[in-house]
């Protein structure tokens, strides 16, 4: 298939190939919006089966963090990277410097930051080549792990879900069910003990699980069960697809409140919640925890300053939820309404000035 052909119809504002054959470096950069700043998000390393699955992985990526972004309120756009390749193979740190060369190029439209695949002391590589590069470690002057942010920020979604439907901010005494107690599950999980809830947890990885039951004395069930779980909140902080046509039939809860990335199998899955009666808090808002994190790294970065922009996702939350009920619409679309209305206001606002 031809690259415009596989770009389809959605607009992104460019779409940058770099390729260097002495270290195998293979990347393509898509920058979706950079109307509201510039395009900030990850570098995905993985073994694609082809070209292709790269360039529509990248494109669809790199518009999933406009709108994160814009939910956030923040003052970044969209985009996204990915490397070709099997990172164990062929992530040497040439190829790193090779990559941060062709970042450097890109003249700031683009900051880059880790993602799967990819890990803090490689970035800190690309970090030699250029400045485009956020999300390095607290020691390098960066922000380190963004995980407890994003679980911070999945806290402050609960509470907002919290007083949606039980008028109070307060969840003690409520029973959560997490699946994936992983960076961001461990420590959404650590947060929500402290404040007295009842924790259900389900894990492949069975260390994940013993440490949770150990740390938290939450009860652990197996993978296959965690849908089932009468609970009052659902938090879905594995993989994506999560919620589908068959797992939202199984649900035993009022929210469903979750870090993980692209939790709706497809579209038509937020209706089927809706239907169920089940509150969904789009992934999108309540993930945005570790990308507000790194984006408190520009103009000096400090965890009370990150925390402080991190709440923020109470408010907007709130926001969407709201509209949600007025126009009878989905969470989701509600959520898509709120970033695509800030980026056209930032729109007008640069027409006029
Ligand atoms: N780390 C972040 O700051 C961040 C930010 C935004 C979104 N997310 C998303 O949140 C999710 C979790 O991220 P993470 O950084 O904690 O990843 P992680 O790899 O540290 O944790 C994921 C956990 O899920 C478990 N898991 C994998 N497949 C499973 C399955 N089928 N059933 C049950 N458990 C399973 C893994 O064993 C692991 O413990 C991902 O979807 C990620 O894209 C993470």
């Amino acid at each position: 298939m031809g690259v415009f052909e596989t770009i389809g119809t959605e607009t992104h504002e460019s779409v940058h190939f770099g390729v260097d054959a002495a270290t195998g470096l293979e990347a393509i950069v898509a920058i979706h919006s950079t109307v509201l700043g510039p395009a900030l998000g990850g570098t995905r390393f993985y073994p694609y089966t082809d070209d292709d699955a790269a360039l529509v992985d990248v494109l669809r990526l790199s518009q999933g963090m406009t709108y994160k972004a814009a939910a956030a309120g923040l003052t970044q756009g969209g985009g996204k990277a990915v490397i070709i390749g099997d990172p164990t193979e062929l992530g040497s740190d040439d190829l790193f410097r090779s990559y941060g060369k062709f970042i450097d190029g890109l003249a700031g439209r683009y900051i880059t930051a880790e993602d799967v695949g990819t890990t803090v002391p490689n970035m800190e590589v690309v970090a030699t080549m250029t400045p485009f590069v956020r999300g390095l470690s607290i020691e390098t002057g960066g922000s380190g792990d963004p995980s407890p942010g994003t679980a911070r920020g999945v806290v402050a979604g609960l509470s907002a879900v919290s007083n949606h439907l039980w008028g109070t901010r307060d969840l003690h005494g409520r029973r959560i069910a997490i699946k994936g107690v992983g960076k961001v599950g461990y420590a959404l999980g650590r947060m929500l003990t402290a404040q007295g809830v009842e924790l259900v947890v389900a894990d492949v990885n069975e260390i994940a699980t013993d440490v949770a039951e150990h740390d938290f004395g939450a009860k652990v069930v197996a993978v296959d069960e965690i849908h089932k779980v009468d609970c009052d909140v659902y938090s879905p902080c594995a993989l994506g697809s999560d919620l589908n046509r068959d797992s939202i039939q199984r649900l035993a809860c009022s929210a469903v409140v979750g870090s993980a990335n692209n939790q709706l199998a497809e579209p038509a899955d937020a209706d089927r919640l809706t239907a169920r009666g089940i509150l969904y808090a789009p992934d999108f808002v309540v993930n945005a925890g570790g990308i507000i994190n790194i984006a408190a790294e520009t103009g000096g970065y400090s965890i009370e300053k990150s925390n402080m922009m991190i709440d923020r996702i109470y408010d907007n939350l709130t926001e969407i939820l709201t509209r949600s009920d007025a126009l009878g619409i989905s969470t989701e679309e509600a959520a898509e309404h709120l970033a695509e209305a800030r980026i056209k206001a930032a729109q007008r606002q640069g027409e006029e000035s």
